[in-house]
């Protein structure tokens, strides 16, 4: 598109983590254990033994990483909130430590001039309600809006966005159908129960933040679009069963109060039937979606892959990420154009978006040059505006992530972050990535329209 670039006034420019990764001091001031404190400790789950226990050292840091933030010139802060720090068991009583920790965090940001964006769950489940059955148990519906309703109480007077849960897709998939994230379990019935106890523990927190807030409130999904790596009659309906299983498999419930009817031919006879009352409470009206993107997926039929009988094709001519990802700057442009037409123009927001790549060591001057990652979130920043020329309501965009940080089972071997993490003395130090970004944020996006080169040298 040739349209010239300029974000809006209003936009907001952000960055995110989430707690177990960037908090560090797990069970500090009482808190609870999650299930992300009893997975690392289990041998061989997480590369190198790898735990939370540090991570960047965020819960006693956060006061450094918003002025850093601020002095970027960032106007938002996307972080989740850890339920086992606000409710040690997971429900019954409130540690208030644990909530005045949050209540500062928010603070702080608002002191600074920045948006609080927090997500109420970004998957460390507190570990007792797990041994109650976790998402496999329907009672988690109200025990979420509980938990929830604490905070909406304590902290809607300053919080003008809120997410409910973060990519409830991966905890299914990663936590209940393939075993690699916490609970880490392995069983295809159980997976679609946890998706449905997800939505309506989703949709108990929508009609509690009726009762008791009054700004926004929305769900954070990751949306990977599919491609059929032919045209042939089984790569496209492995394309459609692969589409069906992570992109509608909660939108489509969440706004339109059903189920991929593709979902039954994939899990078979685990296919429970969920009652109409459930399909209709699932589908609380919401404020925004926060859509989080990494890449795309080319899909072709593959009858050895379970469930899906469908799997990703490498592709010879594109640049790959350090975790095996394809970068695809159309692939952002085209989900927030589908999520556009096929659930009616939501507002929206870039949740996450960015790259694992190698990084050099710092150089003296605390230099770090991350070229490839400039590079991604110049041709990102771009996809986002040709979906805003499109059409579609994008009104934020958070970086993923502020921070090196814990990158779950792969420990602390993949960096995220624009900005660098020692993580033996904790010194961060922006990369050539975050001065970049914050080059886009004072530009409003205009330093976009220049050639590469000309934004290297800027
Ligand atoms: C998650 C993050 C994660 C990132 C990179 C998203 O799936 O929300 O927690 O670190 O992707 O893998």
């Amino acid at each position: 598109m040739n349209e010239q670039i300029e974000f809006p006034e209003s936009f907001l420019w952000g960055a995110a983590t989430s707690a177990y990764q960037v908090e560090g001091s797990p069970l500090a001031d009482d808190a609870g254990p999650s299930i992300w404190q009893r997975f690392t400790r289990t041998p061989g789950l997480v590369r190198d033994g790898d735990t939370g226990d540090v991570a960047c050292d965020q819960y006693r840091r956060y006061a450094e990483d918003i002025a850093l933030m601020k002095r970027l010139g960032l106007n938002a802060y996307r972080f989740s909130i850890a339920w086992s720090r606000v409710l040690p068991q997971g429900r019954g009583p409130v540690n208030a430590k644990g909530l005045d920790h949050y209540e500062r965090l928010v603070d702080t940001l608002l002191a600074n001039g920045m948006t609080p964006a927090p997500t109420l769950f970004h998957w460390d489940l507190p570990a007792a309600l797990d041994d109650r059955g976790g998402w496999l148990n329907p009672d988690i519906a109200h025990w979420f809006a509980d938990y929830a309703s604490i905070l909406f109480r304590r902290l809607d007077d300053r919080v003008p966005m809120w997410a409910t849960l973060n990519e409830p897709w991966v905890v299914t998939d990663g936590g209940y159908l393939h075993g690699t994230l916490a609970p880490g379990h392995r069983n295809a019935f159980e997976a679609p129960i946890a998706t449905h106890h997800m939505l309506c523990a989703h949709a108990a927190a929508v009609q509690a933040y009726r009762a008791h807030g009054r700004h926004r409130i929305g769900i954070v999904v990751n949306l990977e679009p599919k491609y059929p790596a032919s045209d042939s009659d089984e790569d496209r309906a492995a394309t459609a069963r692969a589409h069906a299983y992570m992109n509608r498999q909660y939108l489509d419930p969440v706004f339109l109060g059903r189920y991929p009817r593709d979902l039954a031919g994939i899990f078979g006879e685990a296919w429970p039937h969920w009652p109409d009352e459930d399909m209709q409470f699932i589908r609380q009206p919401i404020d925004f979606v926060g859509v989080n993107y990494y890449t795309r997926n080319v899909t072709k039929h593959d009858p050895a892959s379970w469930p899906l009988r469908a799997s990703p094709v490498r592709q010879k001519q594109a640049t790959y990420t350090e975790t095996g990802w394809e970068v695809f700057p159309q692939g952002l442009t085209d989900t927030l154009v589908w999520v556009k037409e096929r659930y009616g123009n939501p507002a929206m927001y870039v949740t996450e978006n960015g790259a694992a790549f190698f990084d050099p060591p710092v150089v003296e001057g605390d230099r770090l040059a991350d070229p490839l990652r400039v590079d991604y979130y110049r041709k990102h920043l771009r996809a986002v505006h040709d979906a805003r020329a499109a059409g579609a309501d994008v009104r934020g965009y958070f970086a993923w992530s502020l921070l090196d940080n814990f990158e779950w089972s792969l420990g602390y071997s993949k960096r995220f972050g624009i900005v660098h993490v020692n993580y033996e003395s904790q010194k961060r130090t922006p990369k050539d990535s975050a001065h970049f970004y914050a080059s886009v944020i004072a530009s409003r996006g205009r330093v976009l329209n220049g050639s590469a080169a000309a934004i290297d040298s800027a």
